[in-house]
């Protein structure tokens, strides 16, 4: 009898770091969770692939039975674990890489710098940064969307929340965007590396810093003031952890949502006319965004047990990639899914993930969002973008995202703004 498809025994051909993964994805997915919403494939190193919404959803509540805990040796940079396939020899991210009960000791430590009434006081500065970028090109009628705006947004707010300082918004800007797209065979690969380097350098130094002064209102100085459990500081290794987390977790994310959603208003000017018309409009058009294109593709979990999900047999030690972009797009949970529809009535995507390690900056995400689209119709809103030269990234299966997107506008005024650039 020939083993069903999908097991180890009979492993499906899949990698969602693959361009053709990257091309192909929803149909791929879509035969996935139809036939085997939980499979089995043997590239990198084996894992299982969860598609269908209910064992997305499952796994990501079970993090007993689905850890997410990592490893790594900064001597031999090698390790085990953590969130992603092909593992990051990079240290562990702080929650995301944790397990109860150290992860609700990281998360309670810092989630009151995450509520809504936090995240307003953030408004107000991002509005600043777009507004400010904006003046630096509006007078010559183009820019790269990507590169000179929906990267910087929110690269410039994080930077704000850190407590980095913001003169060093390009630097700190560049390097983190170009980590997500640059293959690892590139030229410049190691010059990429060495900008990401500087910028968790330049968070050691400003936690030390910050370790001499009175406390400040910032994440660094929160850390270098604060007792995180017992008694105990967190370590520098900790602190780096959390900015980590932080900073990979809430930068080129953001960009991937706004660049998105500005192309799909691009390619349907009658919609963006009606949320121009229609503001109220705006977060629900935002969480269809967030739906349909899932910034975060993907991440990985560690079977700690032998267990069954949804069918599948799966055993202590195995990895397994929970697909929220395809649980986003099952349609037994969405009506027709792979259309956006700003007047869908229930909306329960997991472009946030779900479970414990549902993110706690989908505030900051969702204000940071509005605010740049609220800048491009008030000040561009007739953007068109120069798709033969724009860049999807070429691998999409941890965060699927643009490159670079040149557009152009109708040439117009500075506006008055506190920060000139
Ligand atoms: C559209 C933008 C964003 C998307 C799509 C997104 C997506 C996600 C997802 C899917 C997770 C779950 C991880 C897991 O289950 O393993 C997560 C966790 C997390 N996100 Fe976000 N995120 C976004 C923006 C942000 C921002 C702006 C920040 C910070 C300012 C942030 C910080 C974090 C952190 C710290 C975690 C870990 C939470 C925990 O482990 O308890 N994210 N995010």
């Amino acid at each position: 009898m020939t083993e069903a498809v999908g097991t180890k025994a009979n492993p499906i051909a899949f990698d969602h770091e693959s361009p053709q993964h990257a091309e192909n994805w929803v149909p791929e997915f879509a035969e996935m969770r139809s036939k085997c919403p939980v499979a089995w494939t043997d590239k990198h190193e084996g894992y299982w692939v969860a598609t269908g919404y209910e064992a997305v959803v499952e796994a990501a509540r079970e993090p007993r039975l689905f850890s997410s805990h990592k490893n790594f040796s900064p001597e031999t940079a090698s390790g085990h674990g953590g969130i992603t396939i092909p593992f990051t020899p990079i240290p562990r991210g702080l929650p995301v890489e944790s397990d109860p009960p150290e992860w609700g000791v990281m998360r309670g430590f810092i989630n009151r710098r995450f509520v809504p009434k936090a995240v307003e006081t953030f408004r107000e500065d991002a509005r600043m940064f777009a507004t400010a970028l904006l003046n630096r090109v509006i007078e010559s009628g183009e820019m790269d969307l990507v590169n000179d705006f929906t990267g910087p947004v929110p690269a410039m707010v994080t930077m704000q929340l850190m407590g980095l300082p913001l003169s060093e918004w390009r630097q700190f800007a560049d390097p983190l965007h170009a980590m997500v797209f640059t293959p690892k065979e590139a030229d410049n690969y190691a010059e990429v590396v060495a900008g990401v380097q500087w910028v968790f350098q330049r968070c050691a130094e400003e936690y030390m810093r910050y370790c001499t002064l009175p406390e400040e209102d910032n994440l660094l100085s929160y850390f270098a003031h604060n007792e995180a459990r017992g008694g105990n500081k967190l370590t520098l290794d900790e602190v780096l952890s959390f900015s980590n987390n932080i900073i990979i977790g809430g930068v080129d994310t953001t960009t991937a949502l706004t660049t998105h959603g500005l192309t799909y208003l691009h390619d349907h000017p009658e919609e963006k006319k009606r949320l121009m018309d229609n503001p109220e409009l705006l977060p629900f058009a935002r969480e269809e965004f967030l739906r349909f294109y899932t910034p975060i593709h993907g991440l990985a979990r560690n079977v700690t047990e032998e267990t069954e999900l949804c069918g599948a047999k799966l055993n202590k030690g195995d990895r397994i990639y929970l697909a929220w972009s395809s649980a986003n797009r099952d349609p037994g949970v969405f009506e027709d899914p792979d259309t956006i529809n700003f007047d869908r009535e229930s909306n329960r995507h997991v472009a946030f993930g779900s479970g414990i390690h549902r993110c706690i900056g989908s505030t900051f995400a969702r204000m940071m969002f509005e605010e740049m689209v609220a800048q491009v119709f008030a000040r561009i809103p007739d953007f068109t973008i120069d798709y033969a030269k724009a860049h999807r990234y070429p691998s999409i299966g941890t965060i699927n995202g643009w490159e670079s997107m040149p557009i152009r506008f109708a040439p117009g005024p500075k506006v008055p703004c506190a920060l000139e650039l």
